[in-house]
């Protein structure tokens, strides 16, 4: 008989149909497959909507599962702990758990932090069944109340005085019953289920799109807005979807996983046990703010009251964004190569379409020093860490960023450095557009 981690890295490989993946060849290390090459950037979940636990929340940035199982399998030994510091929508997390790997994640965004503890939380079929069904019996008698959305900002909800609006009256009543259900649901594993399942229909029935520069109003949206009715259609079939999951895996191994909300430039310095397996896809310093994507989650189920929780939020991530001012400090460790894409930024001021971009830039790289830091300390001698990164260029100059990393993680004392490039990214308009950036692994070791 298979032992069971075989059995689930099959079956997981079963639900990857779609996924691109990257592989591992003796010589040239990592390569990226056919489909790797073709798909859109970003180490790609785009068309993960098949796969089991990726579809319960669409996180065009996450990388696909089968990078984590051949980064595991690259140790070339089941590891005893991995850490992802940039947690996303949890593909290492989960990942790890099906395989029995114990893993710690860490993520800045409350919402994506419960979407990982959703997904790793192995609750039984037979409770959900039972939920599901008080839910429904609640929800035909809870009454709706628009208090519950009051801490939203005046774009939210639809009223009178206003020219545009993300949710109609109508939709935002029979929004404000769910979240009154969700509250009152006592299981705090079911809660959070419940809260996931709604948070992942959100935006596809509100009157918004969102792309990297933020949120766009649909086209003719006020002919086409969401009703009470699709929220219940889309709910269900999400619920159904999410649920499949948690039924076909309900024997998955109990390996744990420590899901950290929190900053991972603070966050990793309070983990003690060394990991085998160090392996994570940073924001790259494209100025895209994750913040402001998953803003209607965030705001709608609750984890924003104020724009105070706003800014604090965009504070704690990366300096991969110019939307607020703080200030940014320089790597500690010399990178000749960031001192002269820094110099080069600035004797190019003018052409710049933020001011503060090098000033950004130069963050990034401190605050991907301090995970690289702890990271180190972090890191068996026997082990790996895996980054997938990506370039960027402002006003054409270059921000290459696998390489300034490499130069960093020597200063800090990593030995063996690689960096492989895996695919090439279509610059955005605000990058140069008509250039090509690449995206990398970058494997450091001990
Ligand atoms: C490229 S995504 C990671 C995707 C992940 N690999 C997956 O498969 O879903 C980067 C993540 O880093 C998070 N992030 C940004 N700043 C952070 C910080 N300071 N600490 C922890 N997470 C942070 C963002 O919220 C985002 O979810």
């Amino acid at each position: 008989m298979r032992n069971p981690p075989d059995r689930y890295l099959l079956t997981l490989q079963e639900h990857f149909p779609a996924a691109p993946a990257f592989r591992v060849d003796e010589t040239a290390g990592w390569l990226s497959t056919p489909e790797a090459k073709n798909a859109p950037p970003a180490t790609t979940n785009q068309s993960a909507q098949r796969i089991a636990f990726q579809r319960w929340f669409h996180f065009k940035e996450a990388f696909s599962p089968s990078f984590v199982t051949t980064a595991v399998e690259t140790l070339g030994f089941l590891p005893d702990h991995v850490i992802d510091p940039f947690g996303g929508s949890g593909t290492t997390a989960i990942t790890c758990q099906l395989l029995g790997i114990p893993a710690t994640t860490i993520e800045v965004n409350p919402f994506l932090a419960d979407v990982i503890r959703a997904k790793t939380t192995n609750i039984s079929a037979k409770k959900l069944i039972g939920a599901a069904q008080a839910f429904r019996r609640s929800l035909s008698h809870t009454k709706a109340d628009l208090e519950l959305l009051e801490h939203l900002p005046p774009t939210f909800v639809e009223s009178k005085d206003k020219h545009r609006w993300i949710f109609s009256e109508a939709f935002a009543l029979r929004l404000s019953q769910y979240l009154k259900c969700i509250r009152k649901v006592q299981d705090a594993d079911v809660q959070l289920f419940f809260r996931v399942a709604l948070g992942a229909v959100l935006v596809e029935c509100s009157n918004v799109y969102i792309n990297g520069k933020g949120r766009r109003y649909r086209r003719n949206w006020q002919e086409t807005q969401a009703t009470p009715e699709l929220l219940d259609s889309r709910f269900q079939t999400q619920f159904n979807t999410a649920f499949e999951d948690v039924h076909r895996f309900e024997g998955r191994p109990a390996a744990s996983v420590n899901v950290i909300h929190g900053d991972s430039r603070i966050e990793l310095q309070n983990i003690k046990t060394l990991a085998d397996l160090i392996v994570f896809s940073p924001p790259y310093p494209n100025s895209f703010d994750y913040t402001d994507i998953y803003n209607v989650e965030l705001w709608a189920l609750g984890y924003l009251g104020s724009s105070n929780d706003n800014m604090v939020l965009r504070r704690s991530t990366v300096h991969s964004h110019v939307q607020i001012y703080r200030t940014a400090h320089k790597p500690t460790n010399a990178s000749t190569t960031l001192e002269i894409a820094f110099k080069e930024l600035q004797a190019k001021a003018d052409e710049l379409w933020d001011a503060r971009i090098p000033e950004m830039v130069l963050g990034y790289f401190r605050d991907l020093e301090r995970v690289l830091l702890e990271s180190h300390r972090l890191l068996t001698a026997r082990g790996k860490l895996l980054m997938v990164v990506g370039d960027s260029r402002y006003a054409g100059v270059l921000i290459d960023v696998p390489t300034i990393l490499l130069e960093l993680a020597r200063a800090i004392g990593f030995t063996n450095t690689q960096v492989f490039e895996v695919r090439k990214m279509r610059a955005s308009a605000q990058q140069g557009g008509s250039h090509h950036l690449r995206e990398c692994i970058v494997e450091l070791s001990r």
